[in-house]
């Protein structure tokens, strides 16, 4: 390995280095994740991505396009091999009534043709909010482990089952059945949850919704290293292939399960009582938000297994089980303010700001109260006790307010008429239509409101548009403020202007010399971009991702839709005809489309923003050129083209352009020094090429 300071490195040399760093770097990603016998140490890896990223900061234009720092942990997303499942993984009926329960037992009771005299003996056991996943033992050891998917296949998830603390290697005791699947949740302690979400913060990623959500992204990690960073819990609740059943009850299924190292939930009670059972539920639902995790629900299953076999399916879910629901958490608190939020269109909307209150286990401090007809519909007054309620992935409600607890303090909320951020006037749309107003209050100030634009901003650079790595919410709004980035097109500037910068990003506090140099490769990777996602990315008044998608597989090139969106600005133009006529287009969007591209503010953002990036028309994108669809990897050295050019070109010829070679790979375009992607290749009979061979295939499209 070369060992010149990055300093004293010329540009051919550095240029020849980081070639080598990305192969070398992908080899032992690769050694790593598929043959688990690291060659390095892991001091010695994160050296080599240290110096290329050192390399990178010093020649960003060299950045190459299979460079390891876009790899999250050093591997490219090239999903999970699916597992089918020997027996499906089913689901559950709901009740949500204690009659929906005593109907469920009548009806079990029914189809055994059971006397009232016999016992029924049913468990009972909370409901996990997370995710399933199935976990195969072979003669004691694990061997696979897979998640739900929709019951009949699901994804390997063997690496990532293995990082949790709940699931063992090997099980405990001896005498356990030569192949046994058992089953159960697999899920996030609040804890662990409110932790991960300040870490994305702080990393300018997005915020999990919920537990829920933040269990099933964490399991699904390409680079189980992520997963194992993220503590999840697992409890297990029932079984799917076993070569013979050592058990005859549920009850005693957990209780084995247990002695093998694999815990089932332990407020589990069997009874033959439905007053018990319900009780049971009541006690759990007390118990709910004290738990540490979320659940919603409790499970009930006969208990002794011949009956359950008896009793068999209907359609996807048992008829011997079913899940007893909970009405959604609610918690009281105070209404201490009401704040105005004024949204990437100008919209303002009153956040209610609340004495912070723990609901179903999550800390809530704000609610939306939606506009201002609806704080006149509920009544609700600013010190008022309200009562708030969480339900699965929404935001937080303010269902009503607690008129028993009046003072004769509280004071009602004046709705502002003007922007409280840039004092523009607030206006309600008409509806053309109806000629009625619009509930909503817009902010006039357009771009000039600063809140519009710093939420305009984060648009750009969110998960369905430009998606940058690293350049969140957070991060934009300090660049905003610092008055580094004011327009999208600022984004791309941001590493040439950094580069000349007395006061660069990396002595920033927050920042360091990795965290900038992968924001700015997060950024070059952009550079390239789909038609439709640009067009989303700025954010239009009612062009959604749909309306872009149309609009872009109805124009070549953003320039060609501007000029036709000006032109159409006369309603009586030839151009405003042919818009309409596109098929799902209508007024709406094509008025907020003319209306932005008529604002010169507007103009000049996108004039700039075009001279910094490339827009892959959709056209090119769907062409049946011979490459359309193909999953391609560039290795070794091209000599025609660069290989950022190579990316671009098969891109747009639509290709996957890939950094690692897998089973998924259809064509290898090897250059001269190619090595360990050429020998992957050969051995998994993926088509390879000669840079010329590729050339060839592509010339002409
Ligand atoms: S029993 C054949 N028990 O709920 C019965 N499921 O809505 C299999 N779940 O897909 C399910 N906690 O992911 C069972 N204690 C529990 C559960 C539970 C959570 C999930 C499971 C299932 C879904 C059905």
């Amino acid at each position: 390995m070369a060992t010149k300071d990055v300093e004293a490195l010329s540009e051919a040399e550095a240029s020849e280095e980081l070639a080598f760093l990305a192969e070398t770097i992908a080899a032992h990603d690769e050694q790593y994740h598929t043959k688990d016998t690291p060659l390095i140490s892991d001091a010695e890896y994160d050296a080599m991505r240290q110096r290329n990223s050192a390399i990178e900061r010093r020649f960003a234009k060299l950045i190459r396009g299979d460079s390891p720092s876009f790899k999250v942990g050093g591997r490219v997303a090239e999903g999970f091999q699916k597992v089918t499942h020997a027996r499906a993984m089913l689901s559950l009926g709901n009740a949500f009534s204690d009659e929906d329960v005593s109907d469920f037992v009548d009806r079990i009771r029914r189809f055994l043709s059971m006397e009232e005299s016999d016992e029924l003996v049913l468990t009972a056991e909370p409901k996990i909010d997370g995710l399933s996943a199935s976990l195969r033992y072979e003669k004691g050891r694990f061997v696979q482990g897979a998640t739900r998917g929709d019951g009949e296949v699901g994804e390997d998830v063997t690496r990532n089952l293995l990082t949790i603390d709940d699931i063992p290697r090997t099980l405990k005791g001896e005498g356990w059945p030569d192949v046994v699947e058992v089953r159960g949740e697999v899920f996030m302690e609040h804890a662990a949850f409110a932790a991960l979400n300040e870490r994305q913060e702080a990393a300018g990623k997005p915020h999990f919704a919920n537990p829920r959500n933040a269990a099933a992204g964490s399991l699904r990690q390409l680079d189980a290293r992520i997963t194992a960073e993220r503590p999840l819990r697992f409890f297990a609740y029932a079984w799917g292939e076993i070569s013979e059943r050592p058990f005859t009850t549920q009850v005693e299924a957990f209780k084995i399960f247990e002695s093998w190292g694999i815990k089932p939930n332990p407020r589990t009670l069997a009874t033959a009582s439905i007053k018990t059972i319900l009780d049971h539920y009541r006690e759990i639902e007390e118990l709910r938000s004290g738990l540490g995790y979320d659940i919603d629900g409790v499970v009930y299953k006969v208990d002794r297994l011949d009956l359950q076999e008896r009793l068999g399916f209907v359609s996807r879910a048992p008829r011997w089980a079913i899940a007893h629901k909970f009405p959604p958490e609610q918690a009281t608190t105070v209404l201490e303010d009401i704040e105005i939020q004024v949204g990437r269109t100008g919209a303002l909307t009153p956040v209610a700001k609340l004495k912070p209150v723990t609901v179903g286990g999550v800390v809530v401090s704000n609610a939306t109260l939606h506009n201002e007809d609806e704080i006149k519909r509920k009544g609700v007054l600013i010190g008022d006790t309200v009562v708030i309620q969480r339900a699965g992935d929404v935001i937080p409600q303010v269902v009503e307010a607690v008129e028993a607890k009046r003072t004769g303090r509280e004071k009602p909320f004046e709705f502002p008429t003007h922007c409280p951020v840039c004092g523009s006037e607030a206006n309600r749309d008409v509806n053309e239509k109806t000629g009625k107003h619009d509930v909503v209050l817009r902010c006039s100030g357009g771009l000039t409101c600063s809140a519009q634009a710093v939420e305009r901003l984060k648009h750009f650079v969110s998960r369905d548009a430009y998606d940058i790595e690293g350049l969140g919410s957070k991060q934009i709004e300090a660049f905003y403020e610092d008055g580094l980035v004011k327009s999208p097109a600022d984004i791309f500037t941001l590493a040439t202007r950094d580069a000349a910068s007395v006061a660069p990003l990396a002595k920033k506090e927050g920042w360091g010399e990795t965290s900038a140099t992968n924001l700015f490769a997060a950024i070059e990777e952009r550079r390239t971009i789909d038609f439709d996602r640009f067009l989303f990315a700025l954010g239009i008044r009612h062009i959604g991702q749909t309306t872009a998608r149309l609009m872009a597989r109805n124009f070549d090139s953003p320039e060609a839709l501007i000029e036709a969106v000006t032109v159409a600005n006369d309603k009586d133009s030839q151009a405003y005809a042919d818009l309409i006529a596109i098929d799902g287009f209508g007024d709406t969007a094509i008025e907020s489309l003319v209306q932005f591209f008529h604002e010169p503010h507007n103009q000049e953002a996108v004039a700039a923003l075009l001279g910094e990036v490339k827009v892959i028309p959709l056209e090119a994108q769907d062409l049946s050129s011979p490459v359309a669809g193909k999953t391609v990897v560039f290795t070794g050295k091209l000599e025609q083209m660069s290989r950022s050019e190579a990316k671009v070109r098969a891109e747009s010829l639509g290709a996957k352009v890939s950094g690692s070679v897998s089973a998924k790979t259809d064509i290898l375009v090897a250059g001269p020094g190619a090595g360990s992607k050429l020998k992957k290749a050969t051995e998994l009979g993926v088509e390879t090429l000669t840079e010329e061979e590729w050339l060839k295939l592509v010339e002409g499209y």
